[in-house]
């Protein structure tokens, strides 16, 4: 564990991003973290330490009074929250007719599916019809799999939202976007500023409103800050609601299903807990109500890192499976396995990922998913998702480079725990577990034994009577926590990011295009449209453009790179070293960790 004296540099360091002048202009979501500068260096131990401090940061407070940034127990945040969970409340208790529409893309996305049908299930505990529906960009191929196109289209995001308004007189929209950026969600937003009679919106995102993406949106005549700049007029009336704290920046550059997952999961869960408590049991909703419970998912993290030599060990392993081309599986039960599913999901825009690196399976497939589209296992191999998909094509193949974790709680059959896990020990001895239990409520056996003392097991203790409901919730975030660790470490000892930004990821939209060629301009000094031109070469495979390549519309060329690979490394080694496309990926194949490739080129480039 660190010392005191390295604490107070860390301490430094974790401010550093916030002076006005640190990799400005971009906006804090897109920023490094300068406490994870190093992390494609460590080792798992280390990696878990650096994740937890900059996990840490979602719920550090103001630093002084009059703080530039507003945080997520800013005052004025709180004040927002209430606002909105009363809103919450009036629609639970006049339900007819309303509807509280949650969306976004990418993980913003997934996370509004899974709290849409977190919530529905508690009103129908409450002898109550849903009310909550979900979108995610893409539709919900887009929950299993990485649907980025669709992110770009704001005449799309209104027009499902529209169809989603159908025959409702009054709907709550909450569209998230982390970074205040995805046109998709823009589009939605202006759909509600512009039906203002029926719809009242909602923006979550993690960077100040003035840092609002601001480039035009093709096709569109506005940008995202612009809407965003509209709804703060109309905040002051009740009638729109920005909730946009700073959370510092992801451990993994411009990364938000870290540290914006979380955030975003913690602040609707909290609007939305406490407009249940208040419409179902006249709990008030006040100001100290909010702070409780971000308290309560505080606590969380500090229960989930309390953990961190046994996370690390996991993390460990999985990085050992993929150095060895082996494989990361994780099963699981009930919401938990659909945690692991977007986990793994994930993987592939990030990190340049194959799906089958790492993979989720829950028990019970699609019959427990409860998405709007059914089951879309038909679709392919990335969307079988049950436990008999996993046992019928892959246990067959499992070997000791595989690690399988599984992922479950007290609260399911332990039965079919332990007979999938004396299967899977048949195949390989690389068996882990992470499970939860709580007080009065534990393991009927010693799940020890039954996992070789590979366990990660936390004990909770309930905070009131409150309900297993929020307990569930929080094993939820504990658990994202853990295998956002395992799956982001397992890449990083792989050797998929360099420095701390994701080098090897998609090009599939415009939002990535950008990051791409930020990437490019920050290592090897080029300008901007330098690194635009070898980007381009890569995506097309040409070593010259032509005018139609050059002048082509972002989505043309983002069209492009579905189908290409190691785009960033390949363009990064053209920059760096004059050589051809076709030279550069050569010398690429040659080395089989990117980082060390990417590293050498720069830095001989340099001499
Ligand atoms: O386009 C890819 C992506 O960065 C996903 O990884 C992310 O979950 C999604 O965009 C949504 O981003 P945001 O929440 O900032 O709109």
């Amino acid at each position: 564990m660190p010392g005191d004296q390295e604490k107070a540099s860390r301490a430094r360091a974790a401010q550093e991003w916030e002076f006005p002048g640190y990799e400005s202009p971009l906006p804090v979501t897109e920023k490094s973290n300068p406490l994870s500068l190093d992390i494609d260096r460590a080792g798992p131990q280390q990696i878990v330490h650096v994740l937890q401090e900059c996990d840490a940061e979602v719920f550090q407070g103001d630093l002084q009074p009059d703080a530039e940034f507003k945080r997520l127990y800013s005052e004025s945040v709180i004040q927002i929250l209430v606002d909105v969970a009363d809103r919450v409340k009036t629609i639970l208790r006049e339900p007819d007719d309303s509807l509280i529409v949650l969306s976004g893309c990418g993980t913003s996305g997934r996370i509004a599916f899974l709290l849409a049908n977190t919530f529905n299930r508690m009103l129908g505990w409450h002898q109550q019809k849903p009310v909550y529906s979900y979108i995610i960009a893409g539709g919900d191929k887009a929950l299993l799999t990485s649907q980025e196109a669709p992110e770009d289209s704001p005449s799309l995001g209104a027009q499902v939202l529209k169809e989603a308004c159908v025959g409702r007189k009054h709907v709550f929209f909450i569209g998230i976007s982390c970074g205040l950026s995805a046109p998709f969600v823009a589009g939605q937003l202006d759909f509600c500023l512009n039906n203002l009679d029926m719809l009242t919106p909602v923006l979550i995102g993690f960077n100040p409103a003035h840092t609002a993406r601001n480039e035009p949106i093709q096709g569109w005549p506005h940008t995202f800050r612009q809407v965003t700049e509209r709804m703060l007029d109309l905040q002051r009336a009740q009638r729109a609601f920005v909730l946009n704290p700073v959370v510092g920046p992801e451990a993994i550059s411009g990364s938000s299903r870290m540290k914006g997952g979380t955030a975003t999961k913690v602040l609707l869960e909290s609007v939305l807990l406490l407009g249940h408590r208040a419409a179902h049991s006249h709990v008030e909703i006040n100001r100290q109500a909010v702070l409780d419970c971000i308290r309560d998912y505080e606590k969380v993290h500090e229960m989930t890192y309390c953990k961190t030599n046994e996370l690390a060990s996991v993390v460990g392993k999985a990085g050992t499976s993929l150095q060895k081309e082996g494989h990361v599986y994780y099963l699981g039960w009930k919401t938990l396995g659909i945690m692991g599913i977007i986990d793994a999901s994930e993987c592939v825009p990030t990190f340049g990922a194959d799906f089958q690196d790492i993979r989720g399976f829950m028990y019970g497939g699609f019959s427990e998913m409860n998405n709007k589209e059914g089951n879309l296992s038909s679709l392919g191999p990335q969307f079988c998702i049950d436990h008999k998909d996993f046992v019928s094509t892959i246990l067959p193949l499992i070997g000791e480079n595989d690690t399988v974790i599984f992922i479950f709680t007290v609260d399911d059959d332990f039965g079919d725990v332990e007979k999938l896990a004396g299967q899977v020990k048949k195949k390989t001895s690389n068996v882990q577990a992470i499970c939860h239990e709580y007080k009065g409520h534990c393991f009927p056996v010693n799940i020890n034994n039954i996992f070789d003392s590979k366990v990660l097991k936390i004990s909770w203790t309930p905070s009131d009577a409150d309900d297993d409901f929020f307990m569930r919730l929080q094993w939820e975030l504990s658990t994202k926590w853990m295998l956002n660790g395992i799956s982001t470490g397992a890449h990083i000892l792989k050797g998929k990011v360099y420095k701390n930004y994701m080098i090897d990821l998609k090009v599939t939209n415009s939002k990535l295009y950008r990051r791409a060629i930020g990437i490019l301009q920050r290592f090897t000094g080029c300008q901007w449209t330098q690194g635009e031109r070898a980007l381009l070469r890569v995506l097309y495979g040409a070593e010259e453009l032509t005018k139609e390549m050059a002048t082509a519309d972002v989505s043309r060329h983002t069209q492009a790179a579905t189908t290409s690979d190691r785009v960033v490394p390949t363009a990064l080694v053209v920059l760096q070293t004059g050589c051809s496309v076709s030279q550069a990926q050569a010398q690429l194949r040659e080395c089989s960790v990117v980082r060390d490739a990417v590293e050498t080129c720069l830095t001989s480039g340099r001499h």
